[in-house]
């Protein structure tokens, strides 16, 4: 049951691009409020993560700890990106960050044993 998961990140990135054009269209106030609702995602992909590791991989192997890893690495960096481009900061740095830890928890999440294959 990975696709609880995989809309939790999904609504999250969507909400996360929403949060910028409002962000960039001046409207900060709709840019506050989506970013709260995205926080209750990084909670839903959080959960999420962690009710897939223990209900069926009590045996943790050093996979899923770089997938945990590089999946806490994206949420870090969205909630980054944002907190930086309200203060008007350079973010270049962080969006090549968000570009490989997305990257890497796709390609991880879709290795290890549950839902989708492409890649074995
Ligand atoms: C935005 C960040 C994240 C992305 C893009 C992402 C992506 C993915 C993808 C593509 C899958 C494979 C689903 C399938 O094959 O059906 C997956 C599975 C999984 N994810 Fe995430 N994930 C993220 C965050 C997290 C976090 C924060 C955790 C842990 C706390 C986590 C833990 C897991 C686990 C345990 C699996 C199941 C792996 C398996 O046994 O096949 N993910 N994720």
């Amino acid at each position: 049951m990975t696709h609880v998961h995989i809309t939790s990140w999904l609504l999250a990135i969507i909400l996360f691009f929403v949060a910028l054009g409002l962000h960039n269209s001046g409207k900060q106030k709709g840019a506050k409020i989506v970013s709260m609702i995205l926080r209750v995602f990084y909670l839903l992909i959080i959960g999420t993560g962690i009710e897939l590791v223990f209900r069926y991989h009590l045996h943790i192997n050093p996979t899923y700890i770089l997938k945990m890893a590089a999946g806490l690495w994206v949420i870090a960096t969205m909630e980054f990106i944002l907190m930086r481009t309200s203060r008007g900061r350079r973010t270049s740095v962080l969006w090549i960050q968000f570009a490989i830890a997305f990257l890497l928890a796709l390609y991880l999440g879709l290795k290890l044993p549950l839902g989708f294959h492409p890649f074995s």
